[in-house]
Order: C-alpha cells, then structure tokens, then sequence
C-alpha cells in the first residue's frame, strides 16, 4: 500500500513536470509567432508612417528599454496611429506587462487599434481616447515607464503629474527632446532640476527621446 502511494506520487510529480513545461514550450510557440508577425508588419511599414510617428530607430529604443529593464506598466502619451504603441506593447508582450496609450484624434486612434489588431498586440494595450490633460492627472499608476509624446507645450506637466506616479527605478520618456519645439526648453530644465531623476538623452535619428530614470522617491 505504502509503495503503491510512492509511486503514485512519483507519477503525479511526472505529470505535473510535464503539464509545467508542455506550458512554458507552448508560450515560447506562441511568442515566436508573435515576434515574427511583429517584425514583418514593422519591417513592411517602416516607410509608411505619415501621423506624426517616432521613426523606426526610436520605436526600437523604447522597446529595448522597456525590455532591458522589465519593465511591465507602461503609459503613452499621444498614440498616434500606433507605432511607437506596437514597439511599446511588443516589449510587454515579452516581460508580462501592459500598456495604457491616449490619443485625442478619433480618427488616429481607430486607425491604431486597426494596427494594433492586424499585428496581433490588441491583449496588450488599453487605448483610451481622451484628452491627456485630463486623463494623466486621474489615472492611479503606479507606471514603471512612461513615454511623452503628444503636446509638447504640456511636457511639464505631464512630467508633475506624473512624477510621483513613477516607481522608483522607473523611466520617464519624452520624445523630440533635440527639436526646438516650445515646451521642450522649459521641459528639459524641469527634469534636470529634479535632484530624484537622472536625465539623459539618445535617439538615433537626431529627434532625440529623453530618459529619466527615478532614483529615489
Ligand atoms: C507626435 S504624435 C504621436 C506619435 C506616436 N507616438 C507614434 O509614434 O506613432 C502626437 C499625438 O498626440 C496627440 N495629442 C496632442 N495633444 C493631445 C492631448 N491633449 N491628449 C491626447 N493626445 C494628444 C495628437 O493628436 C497626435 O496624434
């Protein structure tokens, strides 16, 4: 009886082993497909983006950040018609995280979610269609990344908004931070004055996207 018991549990933890990683090879499946249908809809696009969108190069920094990082609640301001949105949620497609994107222009947005749809990232966003203004200043958080990107006259407050929202070893991102677009200036020596953030700038195509990490609360 006590043998029979044995190897009855031998079996069942057998069983589980299996179920356990038949799971983990059919989530790996899954994501290469993802990854694949990804990377082809981006590839083919590259050139074909005509609302304002980052460019291909900065689309992959935010998600080689977001991956880098592992980072897993992240907020966009000014989806556009999705692209940088598909980098953003690709990368939280690989760390478990989820997106929350705000576009104020219907039209930009149905056109996103339709991107969203074809690429197969639909389960990974929560697109809102709103005013930002109002939008950032009630939503919970907390956020562990964050990009900037939509009036640039409102960066700062966006950032005050935002910036207690922001886990600690979070990023905020804002994008066009090269250009001398009004709002940027102020925005810039805002973020560096915050003795909590540390702030940087990259971006391969010369717009330049900044990072500022939160070091402490
Ligand atoms: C530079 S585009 C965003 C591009 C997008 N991130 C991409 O790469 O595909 C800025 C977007 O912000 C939107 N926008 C401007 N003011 C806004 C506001 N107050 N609330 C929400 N969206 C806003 C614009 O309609 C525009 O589509």
């Amino acid at each position: 009886m006590k043998a029979f018991k044995l190897i009855d549990l031998r079996l069942l933890v057998v069983l589980m082993l299996f179920i356990i990683q038949s799971g983990v090879a059919q989530n790996s499946i899954k994501q290469k497909a993802l990854d694949e249908k990804v990377q082809d809809f981006l590839k083919k696009n590259k050139s074909n983006w005509r609302d304002l969108n980052v460019p291909y190069e900065d689309g992959q920094v935010l998600h080689d950040l977001i991956l880098k990082h592992n980072y897993k609640s992240a907020l966009e301001i000014g989806t556009s018609t999705g692209h940088s949105t598909i980098w953003m949620a690709w990368a939280l497609s690989k760390t478990g995280g989820k997106l929350i994107t705000i576009e104020i222009d219907e039209e930009r947005y149905k056109k996103a979610l339709e991107n969203l749809n074809a690429v197969g990232l639909s389960g990974y966003v929560d697109a809102r269609l709103a005013d930002a203004h109002d939008l950032v200043k009630q939503l919970e958080g907390p956020f562990d990344f964050v990009f900037s990107d939509a009036d640039k006259t409102w960066y700062t407050q966006y950032f005050k908004d935002l910036q207690s929202k922001l886990s600690v070893g979070g990023c905020f991102t804002a994008h066009n931070v090269n250009n001398n677009f009004s709002g940027v200036r102020e925005f810039m020596d805002y973020v560096r004055s915050q003795k909590n953030f540390e702030t940087s700038i990259v971006g391969s195509r010369g717009e330049g996207i900044s990072l500022s990490y939160k070091r402490s609360k």
